[in-house]
């Protein structure tokens, strides 16, 4: 079902490479996309969270009390690279609505073409947290690679970086830049083009999410 190595997980399983196949056709409208978005959001945490700790309550069942396990979601931080990431956090807090959530604004400069941070704002004990920085597009990695950069200096220690999809040229810089930070996606494309974007791709994720362009 997902395709592992120690850094890159391809989350093979049907249901998300189906909704994804719908998500790349380019006539898909803007509501069909960001439906499928948040499905395959859902279908993503399910993924990601797997090795979430969990903790035991005490419960009463109709039958007999006893010790249950529930998910520490304060022990969670979401963060929404923006603005794209945030089609990917909303399906993510429907299923963990207790975790925190930050967001990283970074723009590029048109003349340095390196990334500017221009917002940031993250919950407080990143060190104490399971971090999951999310972006539905891994493409030239510069953005991504701030955006960890800037958490691991809010100390940010375990993080995972979620994307929809993935260019062989951006987890390679992220795998140099931050080896320690597993990258989950549901398919590696195969190159990015003369302007950075991944082909075949999407497109411009943002505008498909949000109606631009
Ligand atoms: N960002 C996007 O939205 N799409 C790409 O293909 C690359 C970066």
């Amino acid at each position: 079902m997902s395709h592992t190595d120690k850094h890159l997980t391809v989350v093979e399983h049907p249901l998300v490479q189906h909704k994804l196949t719908l998500m790349r056709k380019a006539d898909a409208s803007t509501a069909s996309f960001r439906r499928l978005l948040r499905e395959i959001s859902l279908l993503l945490a399910y993924e990601v969270t797997r090795d979430l700790p969990v903790t035991m309550t005490e419960i009463d069942t109709p039958m007999q009390p006893m010790q249950a396990p529930v998910i520490e979601g304060k022990k969670l931080a979401l963060i929404s690279i923006l603005r794209a990431g945030n089609g990917l956090l909303d399906g993510i807090l429907e299923l963990i609505p207790s975790a925190r959530v930050g967001f990283v604004g970074l723009y590029r400069d048109p003349e340095t073409l390196k990334p500017v941070e221009y917002y940031f704002k993250v919950p407080g004990g990143l060190d104490e947290r399971l971090t999951i920085a999310v972006d539905p597009m891994l493409a030239t990695g510069n953005s991504s690679v701030a955006a960890i950069d800037m958490l691991k200096k809010n100390g940010a220690k375990d993080i995972i970086f979620l994307c929809l999809l993935a260019a062989p040229e951006g987890v390679a810089r992220m795998k140099e830049a931050h080896p320690d930070v597993p990258i989950v996606t549901a398919a590696l494309d195969e190159k990015l083009d003369d302007h950075g974007y991944i082909v075949p791709g999407l497109g411009d994720a943002g505008d498909r999410i949000f109606g631009t362009k």
